[in-house]
Order: C-alpha cells, then structure tokens, then sequence
C-alpha cells in the first residue's frame, strides 16, 4: 500500500454540519489556506477534519502534539540499522511530500521551537527545511495544515504566537443547538430522539456550570458514551452518573449539583 492510500479515508466519517462550516472549509482548502479548528473538547473538530479529508479525497495524517514533542518528531531524524544510518521521514514531512491534510492536535501544547517549524509551511514559501538531513522540500500542491486550539485550556504562559496564530484561517467549533445535538446522539448511539434529547437537557444544566465549579461543559462525546450505556439497557441514571457527572468533577457539591440535573430527567 502507498503512503497516500494508507492514509485516506475509505467509508463516509458521519458529520452533521452545524453551521456553515463545509462550505467554508472546501473554499480554505481550495487556496490552500492553512486553518485552525477552534473550540472545547469533545465538540467535533476531529470528525469535522475527517469527513473533509474524506470529501476532498485527501489522505489525512494527524499528529497529537504534547509539551515532550520536538521538532523532529514532526520532521524526522536519522535512524541507526545494520546498514548504518537512514533517514525516516516525520508525520509532517510525509504529509507535506505525498499532499495529505495534516492535522496537529492541541498544538498549542508544543513548545515553541516546535511550533516554528511550521511558519515557512503556512506562509506563500509553502516549504518545509529538514535542516539535520539538509534537504529542503516544498510541498505536494495538496498538502494542507490544519491546527486545532482549544481557546478554555491553556493559562496565558502557553498560548501561541501571533505570529503562529496570523498564518492560520480560523473555525470557531461549539457544542451544536439541542435538536442537532439530540440528532447526533441519536445517529451515534441508536437512542430514540426522546431519550436523546433529555441526555442533551441534562448537558444544557452542565454547561451553565462552566466558570461556576466546573472547568469545561459536558462534551457531545460524553453524551454519546451516555448515550451508548443507555442504548445497552443500563439504568440511564447510573449511566449518566457515570459518564456525565463523574468524569467531570470531584468535588462533592458538584456532584450533587449534577445528580439532582440527571434526577429530573430520568
Ligand atoms: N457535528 C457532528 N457530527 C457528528 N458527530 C459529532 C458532531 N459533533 C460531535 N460529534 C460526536 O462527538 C464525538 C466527539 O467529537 P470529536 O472527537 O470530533 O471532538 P473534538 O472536538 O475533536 O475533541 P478534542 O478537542 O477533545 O479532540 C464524535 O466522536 C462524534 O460522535
Ligand atoms: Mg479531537
């Protein structure tokens, strides 16, 4: 298999598009516009990224970046064999050379001598230096970098550079209105729309809690996981104890605060 099939996505990713972020993201593409995908956890953008890639037809290489990421993780480095040293190509540098999308998650968590790699790949020189091997390559005219950011996260000290953050076209991802979200809950885990959209009220009482005790809202993702529990024949009140209430917090008022949201539904 070729890297390119490798990465490409075979079956249609399911994605209800929210607002009009489709259209807007097939006209980015067409330039070449690199994006950034913003929003809360569990919201969407990597099933958004994937279904574009799909649609567009464009294999999709995704990298998790973390605060021990180097460059060279990103680039590549030299490997010993038995027949002395050969090079091995990083995630960004294949996307860059076969013309994938690629897609760095929560980069922002990076340090910043990784995230400047990145600048001459964004900017019209649309090149990326491997500067231990000494090549310089310029990118597939398909290559696209796409950046995700979670705006809530990150203190102050860890936010990226504006002049990373002014190379990217940005998308601003949320949680979707209740009768979508109850759509999605209900394609996800096979609930009928009723139950699905109580497990969406139930995060509706959540989300107001943000700032007020709790750091994030409760996700689409953990609604599905409720979701998936319910649809499995579990008493949908431990269900939601279990994936709505108890991920989320320690702190014992809180809790209650959440049980007694999930009583009045179920
Ligand atoms: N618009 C949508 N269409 C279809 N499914 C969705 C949509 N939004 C959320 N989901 C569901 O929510 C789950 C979580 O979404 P996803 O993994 O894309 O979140 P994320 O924004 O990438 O989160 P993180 O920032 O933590 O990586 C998906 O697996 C999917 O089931
Ligand atoms: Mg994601």
């Amino acid at each position: 298999m070729s890297d390119r099939e490798q990465f490409l996505i075979s079956e249609e990713p399911y994605y209800r598009e929210v607002h009009k972020e489709i259209e807007l993201y097939e006209a980015a593409y067409a330039v070449r516009m690199p994006l950034m995908l913003k929003g809360p956890t569990g919201c969407g953008k990597t099933r958004f990224i994937e279904y574009m890639a799909w649609k567009l037809g464009r294999p999709l290489i995704t990298v998790a970046c973390n605060e021990d990421m180097t460059a060279s993780d990103l680039i590549g480095r030299f490997l010993l064999d038995a027949n002395g040293t050969r090079w091995q190509d990083g995630p960004l540098t294949t996307a860059a050379r076969i013309g994938a999308i690629c897609y760095l998650d929560e980069v922002v968590e990076a340090r910043q001598d990784t995230t400047v790699v990145i600048h001459p790949l964004t900017d019209h020189r649309r090149t990326l230096l491997l500067d231990k091997k000494g090549e310089l390559i310029s990118a597939h005219p398909d290559f696209q970098l796409v950046i995700s950011y979670n705006p809530g996260y990150q203190n102050l000290m860890k936010d990226l550079k504006q002049s990373t953050k002014q190379r990217f076209g940005a998308l601003d991802f949320d949680y979707p209105s209740a009768d979508i979200e109850s759509e999605i809950i209900a394609h996800e885990t096979g609930l009928e729309q009723e139950a699905a959209s109580k497990l969406v009220q139930i995060a509706h009482r959540g989300r107001n809690l943000k700032g007020h005790g709790l750091d994030e809202g409760i996700s689409t993702r953990l609604l599905v996981y409720a979701g998936q529990l319910v649809a499995k024949g579990i008493d949908p009140k431990a269900a939601c104890q279990m994936t709505l209430v108890r991920p989320l917090t320690d702190d014992p008022d809180m809790r209650d605060t959440l049980d007694a949201a999930v009583s009045t539904f179920f």
